[in-house]
């Protein structure tokens, strides 16, 4: 019996995923490449999944359980439990107008256009201060949409700021804070679940030690 964990494939939670299942000292036979890897020293097989996928590889129980941003989660992962918040990865998911628009209250941004790759987090958050607003979804280099004419303002994670910076945007409302965490499939086994355990048992003693 062997635990699924899903954690990213590329970008920026891979390395700290596998760091934190290093400190673990559960060591992964390596596997870059390969999309499922197996731990020579723990119950436990690693499937290198796309960010995006892993909240319907969670609710269909294809894993067990995955290292995600709290934000993938809340966008795409309804009813899907958190174990852990991880402590690191974090960021925010905002939005943010050109630098050069006057911002007062969220209701500036009352029949606007937004781009984002978030659009359920976005919609919510925009029906919960009773603003409607015309989204446009986009996957990527979302950016870069208020420059090419496409969109009046912007929803993405912030991290650093200089994504926003570079593109001449600035941060105006903060919709929710994020990190990593330890998610946890609805229908994951019992037997599976006592591994779980044992896993999360080392992650808690690792994120102490990290204080
Ligand atoms: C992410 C996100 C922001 C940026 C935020 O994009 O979509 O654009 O990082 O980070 P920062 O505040 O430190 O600049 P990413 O580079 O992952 O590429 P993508 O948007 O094309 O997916
Ligand atoms: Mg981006």
């Amino acid at each position: 019996m062997k635990l699924k964990i899903a954690v990213q494939k590329s970008g920026r939670l891979n390395e700290d995923s596998l760091g934190l299942l290093k400190d673990c000292g559960i060591s992964i036979d390596n596997g870059r490449d390969q999309l499922k890897a197996e731990a020579k020293n723990f119950p436990m097989e690693i499937y290198y999944l796309r960010n995006g996928d892993i909240p319907q590889y969670l609710k269909d129980g294809v894993v067990d359980c995955a290292i995600i941003g709290e934000n993938v989660l809340v966008e795409k992962g309804n009813g899907i439990s958190i174990a852990e918040k991880l402590g690191f990865s974090k960021c925010r998911v905002s939005l943010a107008i050109p630098k050069s628009e006057k911002y007062t209250t969220i209701n500036d941004l009352n029949g606007k256009r937004i781009a984002t790759s978030y659009p359920e987090t976005t919609k919510n958050y925009l029906a919960s201060k009773g603003i409607s607003a015309d989204l446009h979804i986009i996957n990527g280099s979302v950016e870069i949409a208020p420059n090419i004419g496409l969109a009046d303002a912007i929803c993405d994670i912030v991290s650093s700021g200089s994504t926003l910076f570079k593109n001449n945007l600035k941060e105006v409302e903060v919709m929710m804070k994020s990190e990593a965490v330890l998610a946890v499939s609805p229908t994951i086994s019992s037997e599976r679940n006592t591994i779980l355990e044992k896993l999360r048992f080392r992650i808690q003693s690792v994120l102490k030690g990290r204080d």
